[in-house]
């Protein structure tokens, strides 16, 4: 493989048939953690579920550390869960000082998210994580529901292009994700980010929702809308994902399709529709064992379709 650190990973992984290239990237799994459901670094090693998964995505950094919105701010729904965190997370300056990513305790890959009020914060979180780590994928999340202004720059394709520019300017090393709302442009979008140079796209974001109790007749989250993740979303993710592909990336650069996945039918179907690589998100939080019984899933699937490779199924619904 040429990287000693990924031959060690290898040797700590439950699963390997169904390893991919991804982004120029060996993953031992197509399963990526997603920003805000998988902590830092290594928060799942205790559901033991790492090894099953090609990567975890950090909480979305920012340039100081935030508290987010006020409580409540998580309420689960009949067909997934509605959130409004808020973006809380440590900052930029204790995630570099307190980071782990030794291959030795964290059998998968970290990728990192970064989020902001301003192309500047966003440049200097993301331009510090490229030049102070080794982390080699930085997603830039510019589709935050929870946030006044955390969907200013995908609410314009042209706005995001101008962000997505700056930031390419800012990271040389790592590659740069985009990851977009659900809702929208999704192919407008995803062209303005092609157009900038990002080396993939996230495929998607929380999808801008209410819920109200209708005995108090309150909002039932503290900032009134929040974000719905989950099973209510994943049939919108395949749309998206299938759409983006066949109308914009033609697989010129990888796609993770994240939405809504709870077995390994639901990972199978984003591949058929075009992502090269799958999310967990909301499952992680109420199933921590999710990865492994997802991947094994995949592998099963993988050997039925009568396919060596995971690559041989991107796209290929029919
Ligand atoms: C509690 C919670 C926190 C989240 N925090 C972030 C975040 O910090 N950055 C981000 O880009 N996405 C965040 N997300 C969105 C997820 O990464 C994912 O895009 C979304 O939940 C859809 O996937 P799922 O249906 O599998 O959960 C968060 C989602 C949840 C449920």
């Amino acid at each position: 493989m040429g990287d000693p650190s990924y031959a060690r990973i290898c040797h700590n992984a439950h699963v390997s048939a169904i390893g991919i290239t991804f982004a120029g990237l060996q993953l031992h799994s197509p399963l990526i953690g997603a920003a805000g459901t998988a902590g830092y670094t290594n928060e799942l090693a205790d559901a033991g579920s790492l090894g099953s998964l090609g990567a975890v995505t950090s909480k979305s950094l920012t340039g100081q550390p935030r508290d987010g919105n006020d409580l409540p701010r998580v309420i689960p729904l009949k067909a997934g869960m509605l959130n409004a965190i808020g973006l809380a997370n440590m900052g930029i300056d204790r995630f570099l000082a307190e980071r782990s990513e030794d291959p030795r305790t964290m059998p998968c890959r970290l990728f990192a998210s970064v989020a902001g009020h301003s192309i500047d914060e966003y440049c200097l979180v993301a331009g510090r994580l490229d030049r102070e780590t080794d982390i080699p994928l930085i997603e830039a999340n510019v589709s935050c529901p929870n946030t006044s202004d955390g969907r200013a720059f995908s609410a314009d394709p042209s706005a995001m292009r101008t962000l997505l520019c700056a930031l390419r300017a800012s990271v040389g090393r790592a590659k740069l994700f985009a990851k977009l709302p659900p809702d929208g442009d999704a192919v407008a979008l995803a062209g303005a980010a092609m157009e900038a140079g990002v080396d993939g796209l996230t495929l998607c974001n929380t999808m801008p929702a209410m819920a109200i109790d209708v005995t108090t007749r309150r909002y039932r989250l503290a900032n009134r809308r929040g974000g719905l993740s989950g099973p209510a979303v994943h049939a919108v993710a395949v749309r998206v994902v299938h759409d983006v592909r066949h109308q914009v990336t033609k697989g010129a650069v990888p796609i993770i399709g994240l939405g809504g996945v709870a077995a390994w039918d639901d990972a199978a179907e984003l591949i058929l529709a075009g992502a090269d690589a799958v999310g967990l998100g909301t499952i992680l939080l109420a199933d921590p064992g999710a990865p492994r019984r997802i991947a094994r899933g995949l592998e099963r699937w993988l050997l039925g379709q009568g396919c060596h490779h995971l690559h041989e199924l991107v796209g290929q619904v029919r």
